[in-house]
């Protein structure tokens, strides 16, 4: 038998997973062998600081339930949820809007609402605006029928579901008219924090970072025949615009709020005009997915393959 060392021992772990069946799966874990190798020799990682690291990841997975996704806030806060995304964009057989990340407070359950409802349960007097814009093709031709997600915080900075027992806000599904026009009420987006209650929010604290998100709207939109897009505008002049902590914002997101916008439906109110292309679905689209998901859609799934081995 050959003698393993530091220089040896990527190639024998490489050797034993070369006979993976299934090719993709053989590619990514050579890869992840080889950049996890080279990362320990590169820190010369000691055994204490590797077993800090597990404690780590341990406590990330244990604050993992149905509400919350502690491994998805790592993957946000370490920038690879937008690398990933990033990626996927790339991908497309055409360039539409950019992705964003679709966070962990997207719930797909949410109330079915008519064009230009109100999102928020209840409005302070004057931080209502309105939201309005066209969901078309790479090339401007309108998409009408398609589905429109919207969620935000409220004013307080949190999403409905991080407030107890409280009911379904600042959420709604809309569906785009004949010439592509979605439309509706909400509340002023607020700059908020991610959660830095848990594993993430202690090594964020640890890096000196502020753990905000610039103030922003999430969209998800799917049309049969496209690319669903997870999107978010983020307000212009909000001050974390260019260091969000999960580096979801763009320039291309970014939106202004109109005092006086003629062009918008309702007037009298301040307004966001947020328009969005989608490209058509490619061959691959539906097997890959997205980065994220409704947390208790994670858990139900993992839940249903541990069953599934178990049989
Ligand atoms: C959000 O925008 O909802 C979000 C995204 C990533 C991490 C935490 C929150
Ligand atoms: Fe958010």
């Amino acid at each position: 038998m050959r003698e393993l060392t530091p220089e040896t021992i990527t190639d024998a772990v490489l050797e034993q997973m070369a006979a993976t069946p299934d090719p993709r799966m053989r590619e990514v874990m050579a890869a992840a062998v080889r950049h996890l190798h080279a990362f320990a020799r590169e820190v010369n990682l000691t055994p204490s600081e590797w077993l800090k690291g597990i404690a780590f990841m341990t406590a990330v997975g244990k604050m993992c339930t149905p509400e919350r996704q502690e491994f998805v806030l790592l993957s946000d806060t370490l920038g690879l949820s937008a690398l990933v995304n990033g990626l996927h964009d790339k991908t497309a057989i055409e360039e539409g809007t950019h992705t964003s990340l679709l966070g962990p407070f997207y719930r797909e359950a949410s109330p079915k609402l008519a064009a230009g409802s109100q999102i928020a349960r209840t409005v302070k007097p004057g931080s209502e605006c309105v939201l309005y814009g066209r969901v078309t093709d790479t090339s401007g031709i309108p998409i009408a029928g398609a589905t429109v997600s919207v969620w935000q915080t409220g004013a307080d900075g949190l999403y409905d579901i991080q407030e107890d027992g409280a009911a379904t806000d600042y959420r709604g599904v809309f569906t785009t008219d004949a010439d592509g026009s979605y439309l509706l009420r909400t509340v002023k987006p607020m700059g908020y924090s991610i959660p830095i209650d848990g594993p993430v929010g202690e090594l964020v604290k640890a890096q000196a970072r502020h753990g905000m998100r610039p103030a922003h709207i999430h969209l998800l939109v799917g049309a049969p025949g496209y690319r669903e897009l997870v999107t978010a505008l983020y307000l212009r002049d909000d001050p974390h615009l260019a260091d969000d902590v999960v580096f979801g914002s763009s320039d291309d997101l970014a939106v202004d709020i109109h005092p006086n916008d003629l062009n918008c439906p309702i007037t009298g109110l301040p307004s966001i005009r947020f328009d969005m292309r989608l490209s058509r679905e490619g061959a691959a689209d539906a097997a890959n997915g997205r980065v994220g998901a409704d947390p208790a859609a994670i858990v139900k799934s993992s839940a249903q393959a541990a069953s599934q081995q178990r049989a």
